[in-house]
Parts: structure tokens; sequence; C-alpha cells
């Protein structure tokens, strides 16, 4: 598919559609990132860095890396952090980054058992057709002990901001997006995903039904996004 063509997924999330989509909208993925977001998208990957409590020296997979902005904001704890992503154009996107880089699906991870210190997926998981299988993954290679931690929109938490946000996902997203994206139909997509996405509470109950413990979550911008953790027991 040509990388200019306009092209989103269907909300049933076709591996193949879903890396097409991805591959299309590479180009300027981190670009659209920051200005969709106001900014606030910098905010979110340092919040992630600070939940995931990284360690020099600890092995971490960060799933869904897309262009490896997230896998570099964890390297800077001085953690070996590798970026796995089933889009060979977001991974291209991102090869200036120095940051170890694998073609891998998350539903089907090329690692072993008990592999990382910590996993941890950031806008991701709602893009993976099943993510609970891609929880029960995350959980088979994570090290006994170990952490994960997921980076998601979610549900606003105040009635008339939840409110407001929506009008902003349905009518001004897609609107901005086309101004800023090499692939704005996928930005439609976002929009529908993010509304079609379990809230806080369900889906920490998912996190626990993959084996995760002690799961709970963190609300940033008032929910707009939240940060879910849970731990591998021994
Ligand atoms: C919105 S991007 C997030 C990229 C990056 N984590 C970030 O924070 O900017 C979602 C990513 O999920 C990837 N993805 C979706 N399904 C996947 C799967 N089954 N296996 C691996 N990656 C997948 C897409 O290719 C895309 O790069």
């Amino acid at each position: 598919m040509a990388k200019t063509e306009s092209f989103r997924a269907s909300l049933d999330k076709q591996p193949q559609e879903v890396a097409s989509m991805f591959d299309g909208v590479a180009k300027r993925y981190d670009l659209t990132n920051t200005v969709i977001s106001g900014g606030q998208d910098r905010y979110w990957r340092w919040a992630t860095r600070r939940a995931l409590a990284l360690r020099p020296g600890e092995r971490v997979l960060d799933l869904a890396a897309g262009t490896g902005v997230s896998t570099l904001e964890f390297a800077k704890s001085g953690a070996w952090c590798v970026a796995a992503d089933f889009s060979r154009g977001m991974l291209s996107e991102g090869r200036f980054r120095r940051v170890p880089m694998v073609a891998a699906d998350g539903m089907a991870l090329p690692f072993a058992d008990d592999s990382f210190d910590a996993v941890t997926i950031s806008y991701g998981l709602r893009n993976i057709s099943d993510p609970d299988l891609a929880l029960r993954e995350l959980y088979r290679v994570t090290k006994p002990g170990g952490r994960l931690v997921v980076a998601e929109f979610s549900t606003p938490v105040f009635g008339p901001f939840r409110t407001l946000y929506m009008e902003y996902l349905m009518r001004a997203l897609p609107r901005v997006a086309r101004a800023v994206s090499s692939n704005p139909d996928a930005y439609v997509y976002l929009a529908e995903s993010v509304r079609a996405w379990p809230n806080q509470p369900q889906l920490a109950l998912r996190v626990a039904d993959a084996g995760w413990s002690a799961v709970k979550w963190r609300n940033l911008t008032g929910g707009v996004v939240a940060l879910h953790r849970g731990y591998k027991l021994d």
C-alpha cells in the first residue's frame, strides 16, 4: 500500500489491516501525536517511565513500540529496552533512534518465558486484535516478580470534561489530523477505538484475568490516559 494512501482499520482489528494502517501513518507519526495531544504526549511518556520504576541494567520489553519514541524515553533510566512492533513501516521510521528493534507480533512474542524484568505497552494494546492474548503473552515473557505498565487512552472521570473530550475526539481530532498526518483516516479509527475501549476498572479486570496481580491504575490528564500497573508473582 502506498504511504500516501488514506486508509484505516476496521474496529474488529484484522492484524494485516492494522499493520498496513500503521505503515501508512508512520511518516509523520511522532509530530502528529504531539500536535493532537497538545504536547501532553511527552508528559505521558515521562509518567510511564516513572510508573515503570526502571533500574540500570534491567531488561525491558516495549511492545507495540512503533517508532521507538517510548522505548527511547524508557532507556533514559539506564535499563536495556527493546522495541517490538509488527509494523515494519513504524520501526523503520524510528530507525535513527539508538534502541534495539524487533519485528514481532504481540500475540506470539519471539521471546522465551521469564525473559524481562518489566514489560510495557503504550497506546498499543487497544490496537492489538486480541488484547487479552497480548496481556497473557506479556505475562509469559516477564520474570517472576516483574511488572507490567500499560499506558492507554481511557475515560475522563469528570463528566463535563468527558463530554468536551468526546466532542474533540469525534469532531476536531480528524480535522487536526488531516492537516498534519500522512494518513488522516487512521485518526478517525483512533477516535472510534478510544470510544469503544474499556474504562479504567474494566481494563483492570482484564489485566488481572490475564494473570497479573495487585493491578492498580493512575489517571493522567483527568483520565484521558490511564496507566495500569500489575505484577507477576513468583
Ligand atoms: C498508536 S501506536 C503506538 C506506538 C508507540 N508505543 C507510541 O507510544 O507512540 C500502536 C502500535 O501498535 C502496533 N501493533 C498493533 N498490533 C500489534 C501486534 N499484534 N503486534 C505488534 N504490534 C502491534 C502498531 O503497529 C503500532 O505501531
